[in-house]
């Protein structure tokens, strides 16, 4: 079986204000019932997976086992990291905790924060990929590109066919003129930013290629102490690790990469223009108006129109491209091509605070 080890201690302030500090948006609702976090979980939950790891914050450890409950998963160890090191660290520490019991466990690394519509074509696509695992591979996710972007990682394909293939290389964020190369090649992918490995694989190619992190992650998987169920690594050991991503530490030196395509839908949600985007094709409408139940759009083009209540409702009258968001303390009226900016407005409401 495979183990999914979930990443959900990231923060998502582009979707503020539904995501916030103390609530980001993985455990937030915001497309459908379940919020992305169980969808995520529930994603990887059917046959061939086992009990999923969790690696959060303190301040999530109980939204986390909340949620889980409340979405009838079973949860495997959930690890609290004392502060966030993004997820080389992260990682890392998943692989030294699995290979403690077995070094040949498969572990299915995954964002909690994606949408991914088609979830039994998914767990397909990543069951596709266990035999390469097996034989030593670390297997990423491959999407088909539609535009340059340069908040990705872009996956070099060696050849074609169907089933898992060797990577030729693995380029992470490339800048305008390099992703709109890759795009224009034809035979780049975008990187989902999921990896199926076994534990042993990954320890091996931090041993490698990051071999720094090995002594401060194994020293605080050591010292982690039991918490009301929960696992907390060891401060001390934990403040002296890089805080840097798995793409950049690894991923970008590993020879030892495959890929399988994935092409149903796939996205970061990586703000409110995105998920407007996502809504749209799960339902779509010939004006492009989302409008959720609390919200009224008259004569309306382009537009996202959201509020968390219903003593809350939003109208909109002739707009067009536009993105509104009520909470009950907030609300976020911005261009739909701006919408990636909403970052900046949370560090300047900090700042007046
Ligand atoms: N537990 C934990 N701890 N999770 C973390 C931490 C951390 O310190 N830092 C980030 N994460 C989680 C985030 O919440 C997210 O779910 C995932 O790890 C990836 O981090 P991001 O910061 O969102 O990465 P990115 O989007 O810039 O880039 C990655 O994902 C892209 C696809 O969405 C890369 O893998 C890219 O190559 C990829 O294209
Ligand atoms: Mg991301």
């Amino acid at each position: 079986t495979i183990t999914p080890v979930l990443l959900a201690g990231g923060s998502g302030t582009r979707l503020w204000p539904v995501s916030r500090k103390r609530f980001p948006k993985q455990f937030a609702p915001l497309m459908g019932d379940e919020t992305l976090f169980q969808a995520s979980a529930r994603r990887l939950s059917g046959e061939g997976f086992g009990a999923p790891m969790v690696l959060t914050a303190s301040d999530f450890r109980f939204i986390v086992m909340e949620q889980l409950e409340q979405a009838g998963i079973a949860p495997g160890q959930v690890v609290i990291e004392p502060s966030a090191r993004n997820t080389a660290p992260a990682i890392l520490a998943a692989a030294l905790m699995a290979a403690a019991e077995d070094p040949e466990r498969l572990l299915l690394v995954a964002p909690s924060d994606h949408v991914i519509p088609d979830a039994a074509g998914f767990a397909a696509a990543v069951r596709s990929g266990a035999e390469a695992a097996r034989a030593g591979r670390i297997v990423t996710f491959g999407i088909t590109p539609d535009r340059p972007e340069t908040g990705y990682g872009y996956l070099e394909l060696a050849g074609t066919g169907e089933g898992p293939q060797p990577l030729a290389r693995f380029v992470e964020k490339p800048d305008a003129a390099s992703a709109a190369r890759m795009l224009a090649a034809g035979n780049f992918l975008w990187n989902a930013g999921i990896f199926l490995f076994s534990a042993r694989a990954m320890i091996e190619s931090f041993r490698a290629h990051a071999p720094q992190y090995l002594e401060p992650v194994e020293a605080a998987v050591d010292g982690a102490v039991p918490d009301l169920g929960f696992l907390r690594l060891a401060r001390g050991p934990w403040e002296g690790v890089e805080d840097q991503s798995i793409d950049y530490a690894v991923m970008e030196k590993a020879a030892n990469l495959s890929v399988v395509r994935f092409s149903s839908g796939w996205s970061d949600l990586g703000g409110w223009d995105a998920l407007w985007r996502e809504e749209l094709t799960a339902a779509p409408s010939a004006d492009g108006v989302v409008a959720d139940a609390h919200s009224t759009a008259i004569d309306c083009h382009d537009v996202l129109l959201r509020s968390d209540s219903e003593d809350l409702q939003v109208v909109g009258i002739g707009l067009r491209d536009l993105v509104v968001v009520a909470t009950s303390d907030a609300v976020l009226v911005a261009d739909k091509g701006r919408a990636q900016e909403v970052r900046k407005a949370v560090s300047s409401l900090k700042e007046k605070r």
